[in-house]
């Protein structure tokens, strides 16, 4: 019997595709020079679709595939996906939660030393061999300092539990206070931009919180503010954050995602003060290893019609 096809929306590492080769036939749209002729030689066998956390999983595209099962997430970030497209056609959704949480909190870290410390800065003057002429410049120190935390899921208390041991007071905002969180709850998103010294976003990505970080709460942190973004770039203004950054509303801003990537808005390249990371959160060996080995449990589970490992829908 032939085996089901795969439609795979994005590039993905072998490692990934390997193993899932021995349960469907893999065809790859994302390279696919003439993409009508690709699909119309498959759109009847694709049972299986695959694509990266931030792919724009488009409806149209998925209306085309009436055998389609599954949709099997490399990332733990479904906002691509139209959800309620897929409820209602009993499509089911997975993505990879859990195994990314501490890679993706330790960039949030790493981003939150390097704005504050002025890591990469210092890192050019060395290299510039400005230090012969004169010591680098002071940055702040952490101690003292809250950071606030939009979206306080998994990765949003893994990035509190660590920088609780930065002697950082923490508070954070979230559609509702959790019951079992020791932070401060913060009502509002400004309320929570006022407080904080660092203002980290750990929240979904999608229509919801699309902008939510503009003008206004750019304003609201403050001169002394840094912003991180471990997120989804489609939660920030990047056109009011270059503003913000270039006019000195806020200090400094430490992104590891972006609302086009792999483009960068050049009004972002070029403002002062920032660390800009290549979308880099869960690219390890081992956690990208784990989150295929989960697209790949899914995928074999939803094919064998037994219980999947991690369901969205
Ligand atoms: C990955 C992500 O970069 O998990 C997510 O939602 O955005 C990231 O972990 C991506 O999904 C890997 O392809």
């Amino acid at each position: 019997m032939p085996k089901p096809a795969a439609l795979i929306l994005a590039p993905l590492p072998d490692f990934l595709l390997a193993p899932l080769r021995e349960h469907c036939d893999c065809h790859e749209y994302h390279a696919a020079a003439d993409k009508e002729a690709f699909l119309s030689e498959i759109v009847a066998n694709v049972r299986v679709v695959i694509g990266a956390g931030g792919t724009n999983y488009d409806a149209a595209l998925l209306e085309r595939l009436p055998g389609l099962g599954i949709i099997a997430v490399f990332g733990v970030g479904y906002d691509g996906v139209p959800l309620d497209y897929c409820r209602a056609r009993r499509i089911r959704v997975t993505n990879t939660p859990d195994v990314l949480t501490d890679d993706v909190a330790d960039i949030a870290i790493a981003l939150v030393l390097m704005t504050s410390r002025k890591l990469v800065a210092a890192n050019r003057y060395l290299h510039a061999g400005l230090w012969q002429g004169a010591q680098f410049e002071l940055a702040g120190s952490l101690r003292g300092k809250t950071a606030g935390i939009l979206g306080l899921g998994r990765i949003g208390k893994a990035i509190a539990h660590r920088l609780t041991a930065f002697g950082m007071s923490i508070a954070y905002h979230g559609r509702r206070a959790q019951t079992g969180a020791d932070y401060f709850y913060c009502e509002s998103l400004h309320d929570l931009a006022t407080r904080s010294d660092f203002l980290i976003l750990s929240c979904p990505g999608g229509a919801d919180t699309r902008h939510l970080i503009g003008e206004s709460v750019l304003a609201a942190l403050g001169p002394g503010g840094v912003l991180i973004n471990i997120a989804r770039g489609s939660i920030v203004d990047e056109t009011a954050l270059a503003a913000a950054l270039t006019s000195g509303t806020i200090q400094a801003a430490g992104l590891d995602v972006f609302e086009h990537e792999p483009q960068i808005s050049p009004a972002l390249l070029d403002a002062p003060n920032t660390v800009l990371l290549p979308h880099v959160g869960s690219a390890t060996h081992e956690t990208r290893r784990a989150m295929a080995a989960l697209v790949v449990k899914n995928t074999a589970a939803f094919l064998n019609g037994a219980p999947l490992i991690t369901p969205v829908c």
